[in-house]
C-alpha cells in the first residue's frame, strides 16, 4: 500500500476559470464526468450523523439537480432515512479519480414532494419497482431465499397492474450551503476552491492543500 503513489497533472482549477454559482460549476465538472464516460459518475457517498453521534456513510445515486437541489432516492425507513430525520446536515461526496478530481457538499436534507418521488418512481424499471416493494431496507433478513419468495409473492400481487410507489420509498432533497471542488495538482499541491453561502450569496475561498 505504502508504495502506491499517483501522481495528478492532468487539469487545474484557478479563480478566473470557477462559474460564480457552485451549481453552474457542479454542472460543468459533471458534463465532463459524462464526456469521459466514467463509470457511475452520479455515484455520490451521503454521509450522516446516526444514534449516539455514530458517523455513517453510503453511496447513493444523484438522480436530479432541479432548484438547488440534489436529489437521491431511497427507502424511507432505511438507516439513513431514519438518521436524516433526526440530523438533517448531511454531507454528499463526489470522486471522479479519473478526473482526478472530488467534490464535496454540505447541506441539509428534506423529504421530497410525493409528487415528484410518484412521477420518478413511475419512470423506473418495473423490476426495480417490485423491488421497492420487496425490501425492507436495512432490516435484518435471515436469508437470500426469502428476499426472492418475497419478490415472487409481489410479482404476483402486481400481476397484469401498474406497481403503486411505496409509501415508504421516494426521494429527499438536499440543499446546499458549502462545496469545495478538488483538482489534484502535482507535488501533492493540489487546487482546493471552496464555495460557501453568505446570505443569499456565495463566497469563494481557496484553501491550501
Ligand atoms: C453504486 C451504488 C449506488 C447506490 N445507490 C443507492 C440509491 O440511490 N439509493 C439507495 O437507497 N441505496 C443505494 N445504494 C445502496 C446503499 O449504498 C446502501 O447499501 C443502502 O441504501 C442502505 O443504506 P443504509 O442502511 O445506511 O440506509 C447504492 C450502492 C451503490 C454501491
Amino acid at each position: 500500500m505504502e508504495d502506491l503513489r499517483e501522481h495528478y497533472s492532468k487539469e487545474t482549477l484557478n479563480e478566473k476559470d470557477l462559474s460564480s454559482s457552485p451549481f453552474t460549476q457542479f454542472e460543468k465538472w459533471f458534463q465532463n464526468a459524462l464526456d469521459s464516460r466514467i463509470k457511475e459518475p452520479n455515484a455520490m457517498i451521503l454521509s450522516t450523523l446516526g444514534e449516539k453521534d455514530i458517523v455513517d456513510s453510503r453511496t447513493v445515486l444523484l438522480k436530479g439537480l432541479e432548484q438547488e437541489q440534489f436529489v437521491f432516492y431511497t427507502n424511507y425507513n432505511s438507516d439513513k432515512s431514519k438518521q436524516l430525520r433526526e440530523h438533517p446536515n448531511c454531507s454528499l461526496l463526489f470522486l471522479w479519480l479519473d478526473l482526478e478530481r472530488q467534490i464535496r457538499i454540505q447541506g441539509k436534507a428534506e423529504k421530497l414532494d410525493a409528487s415528484k418521488s410518484d412521477e420518478y418512481f413511475a419512470s423506473r424499471p418495473r423490476g426495480s419497482q417490485l423491488g421497492a416493494w420487496v425490501s425492507d431496507q436495512s432490516s435484518r433478513i435471515n436469508s437470500r431465499d426469502e428476499l426472492e419468495a418475497k419478490l415472487k409473492e409481489v410479482e404476483q400481487r402486481f400481476e397484469g397492474k401498474e406497481v403503486s410507489r411505496p409509501e415508504h420509498w421516494g426521494g429527499f432533497a438536499v440543499t446546499p450551503n458549502h462545496f469545495e471542488f478538488w483538482q489534484g495538482r502535482p507535488n501533492r499541491l493540489h487546487d482546493r476552491l471552496v464555495y460557501e453561502k453568505e446570505g443569499s450569496i456565495w463566497t469563494i475561498k481557496r484553501l491550501q492543500p
